[in-house]
């Protein structure tokens, strides 16, 4: 073992003293440099997602047709294949938590191509909270633990869905069994939310859903198993991938995209709002590829903490879109990195992209790769790679959603996602959300059970019966123990 420097280490075990009992010298430098870089062994964590695992696998090109839409070159011929890295996360959880808390679950993919890296980034459940960057902050505020207390707090949660309900749709899912407490990583769906484009060699775009369909199938916890597991095993998520992993049981998705027409796009309110879905029955998924993970990473914090994605980074022929909570992501993302890992951040290897290294960004903390400086003036332009022209439709204002606060825009889509649940999730869904209400004010409990009336009066009435908490007789044993222990101690204290 040696020191930074390469100089050999003659002892590991002992400090260096004045005398067996003696102070420590300063001259250990062995020790004082040892020391000194545990002190700097973290980085900040992320603000979002810090809680997760990695792994590296392969994308398969399966479509022979996928030029008709996007000239990236990873979907040039099928069966060619790209290598990238994804990482599972938690989204509110922090590091150390319990993975099987409820959350909405990340799915980060970086694909390293002939062309550069594009990064996918995708989530368990296919609509977000919110739909304009300028909410963002607030949104993730509001579902993060509560910043007065760092504890997890319902009653802000709830309140900021009954004052944004377009957030409603993804509160349903996030309160089901199958989204908000998934078994296992790799039997979970993911969906990109926000709109992308895609354009071809002749400049044609068409607006973009990404979906990953999981081969092993969708499937949660209730709530009840994922609180046991939750103190028998905090790392459930992790060890799971990793145990199918090393026993060569290798995840699989589909990756799929919708379509939907430029000048459709303009027509259709919920074309750029990720509040909503794409009807499949009208936007039929079409399948692109399919991923497998199958290496695990051998350093944690190089290749899992150190991994930076961002919704900016993609190869010729896919865009963006007019989605203004994907136009704010574009900015947040490499902003965010640049805090958390400094402004060479590319550059770290499991960032870097394999085709070859940005020559115009100079010196800068952790710049550590020699080039030679006289290729910064010698930029040269690619025209053929030139974006098609991006169309906008009027004049700069601060817009709403065409819809937006329309009974169709706050409940039309969360009727329908409640519609099709079996009776047995629809059960399990108002139980859920029945135990949050039960550590809240009765205020917001009430606001809360009229909002779900507007979605279905039967899941409103379930929640009002299993909220009370006394009243109750389907609370879980789970919670039957919490409440006789907090009012053994608080028994002043009605509500949590
Ligand atoms: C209000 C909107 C949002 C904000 C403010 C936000 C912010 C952030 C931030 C700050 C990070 C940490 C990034 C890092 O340190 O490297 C992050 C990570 C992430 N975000 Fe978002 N995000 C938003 C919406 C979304 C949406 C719509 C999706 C996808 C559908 C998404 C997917 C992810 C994923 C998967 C990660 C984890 C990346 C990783 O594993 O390193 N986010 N987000």
């Amino acid at each position: 073992m040696g020191r930074a420097a390469g100089c050999p280490v003659s002892h590991n075990k002992n400090s260096l003293t004045a005398g067996p009992h003696g102070p420590t010298l300063l001259q250990d430098v062995a020790l004082i440099e040892k020391l000194q870089h545990f002190d700097r062994e973290t980085t900040p964590p992320r603000n979002v997602h810090p809680l997760g695992s990695g792994a590296y696998g392969t994308f398969t090109c399966t479509n022979p047709d996928m030029a008709k839409y996007c000239r990236a070159d990873l979907f040039s011929k099928a069966g060619l294949k790209t290598d990238l890295v994804a990482r599972l996360s938690g989204t509110f959880t922090k590091q150390g938590e319990a993975e099987t808390i409820r959350d909405v679950r990340g799915f980060a993919l970086k694909f390293y191509t002939s062309q550069g890296n594009w990064d996918l980034m995708c989530i368990n459940m296919p609509v977000f909270n919110c739909r304009d960057a300028k909410i963002g902050p607030e949104a993730i505020h509001n579902f993060k633990r509560d910043p007065r207390t760092d504890e997890w707090n319902p009653e802000t949660t709830w309140k900021f869905v009954l004052q944004h309900r377009e957030a409603l749709h993804q509160a349903l899912m996030l309160y089901s069994d199958r989204e908000g407490t998934p078994l296992s990583y790799r039997m979970m769906h993911a969906y990109a939310c926000n709109t992308y484009s895609f354009y071809n060699e002749a400049g044609k775009r068409v607006w973009i859903k990404f979906h990953l369909r999981s081969e092993q199938g969708a499937a949660g916890f209730n709530a009840q198993e994922a609180k046991l597991i939750a103190g028998i095993d905090p790392d459930w998520l992790k060890r799971d991938l990793r145990q199918a992993i090393e026993s060569k049981k290798f995840p699989r998705w589909t990756l799929c995209f919708q379509v939907m027409e430029e000048a459709q796009g303009f027509q259709r309110a919920e074309a750029f709002d990720c509040t909503k879905v794409w009807k499949h029955s009208e936007f039929p998924l079409i399948e692109a590829g399919v991923i497998e993970l199958n290496r695990l990473p051998i350093d944690y914090f190089a290749e899992v903490e150190q991994v930076a994605f961002s919704p900016s980074n993609v190869v010729p022929g896919i865009g963006f879109s007019p989605d203004k909570l994907l136009q704010g992501r574009l900015f947040i993302y490499p902003d965010t990195q640049f805090h958390r890992l400094g402004p060479n951040y590319f550059l770290i290897p499991v960032n870097r992209p394999r085709n070859q290294l940005p020559t115009q960004y100079l010196a800068g903390q952790h710049q550590s790769t020699i080039r030679d400086p006289v290729l910064v003036n010698a930029l040269v332009d690619t025209p053929s790679l030139l974006e098609p022209n991006f169309p906008t439709d009027g004049p700069a204002y601060v817009y709403d959603i065409p819809n937006e606060g329309s009974d169709e825009d706050y409940y039309g889509q969360a009727r329908e996602c409640y519609g099709i649940l079996s009776d047995k999730d629809k059960q399990a869904l108002a139980i859920n959300i029945a135990q949050s209400l039960c550590k809240i004010s009765e205020e917001t409990k009430f606001q809360v059970c009229e909002m779900l009336a507007n979605v279905n009066q039967g899941l409103a009435d379930t929640v009002v019966l299993n909220s009370t908490q006394n009243k109750s007789k389907l609370v879980t044993p789970n919670e039957k123990l919490w409440f006789q222990l907090h009012s053994k101690l608080h028994p002043d204290v009605t509500s949590a």
